[in-house]
């Protein structure tokens, strides 16, 4: 086991960090924060602004990636813990592949809906699965492309389950797989969130979303507009 421990370290270790030539942006947050919309307004701020965006998800954002969404999400199946987090990471390493470094080397912005800090949360601490060894296996199946940038909507579970419910209400659709975990998972996803924004306070920035969406928008921008380009 330690043998194998090593080999992941020193596959996690190498110098992988791409140079982008775009920026990547990624949104996190527990269910209901805003994430998606904070999205749509970003998208339409740097359209404005005449930049090329690419705008995605995950779990998708390919074909590979929605054929495993529909599993992860709508599963009638029990799924074991580390099964879902190789499916979020397979379908991550087909994304990157595919979709986000393809267009970061042409110097797009790309607006990805969640990312490695979710898998994190939600399998590393939520899950129990350990958190670095999570972290390690994100860093191994991005091979460097990495954000630049995340913005990390913060709200108490409670009321973020509540917005999604009404959501889904309004949708006509019904909770998913991890939505209807219990509020103590989804207080566990919040707690490795905050835990991920204050290691890395370089790159996470923290926004209250439980302001209006103008204001969070808003600030989102600032930061935005004041990174040197
Ligand atoms: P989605 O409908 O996109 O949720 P939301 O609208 O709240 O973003 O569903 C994605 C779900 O998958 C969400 O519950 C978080 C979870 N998830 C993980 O557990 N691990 C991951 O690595 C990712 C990307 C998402």
């Amino acid at each position: 086991m330690k043998q194998r421990n090593n080999l992941l370290e020193n596959l996690v270790n190498q110098p992988l960090q791409m140079k982008n030539k775009g920026l990547f942006i990624t949104c996190e947050g527990g269910e209901g924060s805003g994430k998606t919309t904070l999205i749509h307004h970003l998208e339409q701020a740097f359209i404005e602004r005449g930049d090329s965006v690419v705008k995605t998800r995950e779990p998708g954002g390919t074909k590979l990636g929605d054929q495993v969404r529909n599993l992860l999400l709508h599963s009638q199946q029990p799924l074991d813990s580390y099964a879902e987090l190789m499916l979020f990471l397979g379908a991550r390493a087909q994304h990157i592949h595919e979709v986000i470094k393809p267009a970061l080397l042409a110097g797009k912005v790309v607006l990805c809906d969640r990312f490695n800090d979710s898998t994190v949360a939600y399998q590393g601490i939520a899950r129990g699965l350990g958190k670095e060894m999570v972290q390690d296996l994100c860093t191994l199946v991005c091979q460097g492309t990495l954000p630049d940038l995340t913005f990390f909507l913060d709200i108490d579970p409670k009321q973020g389950l509540k917005r999604a419910q009404a959501r889904n209400q309004q949708q006509s659709s019904t909770m998913d797989r991890i939505e209807i975990e219990r509020l103590e998972f989804h207080q566990k996803v919040l707690q490795g969130l905050r835990a991920i924004a204050q290691e890395s306070p370089e790159r996470v920035c923290i926004l209250d979303a439980t302001q209006s969406i103008e204001s969070v928008f808003s600030t989102a921008w600032n930061v935005i507009a004041k990174r040197p380009s």
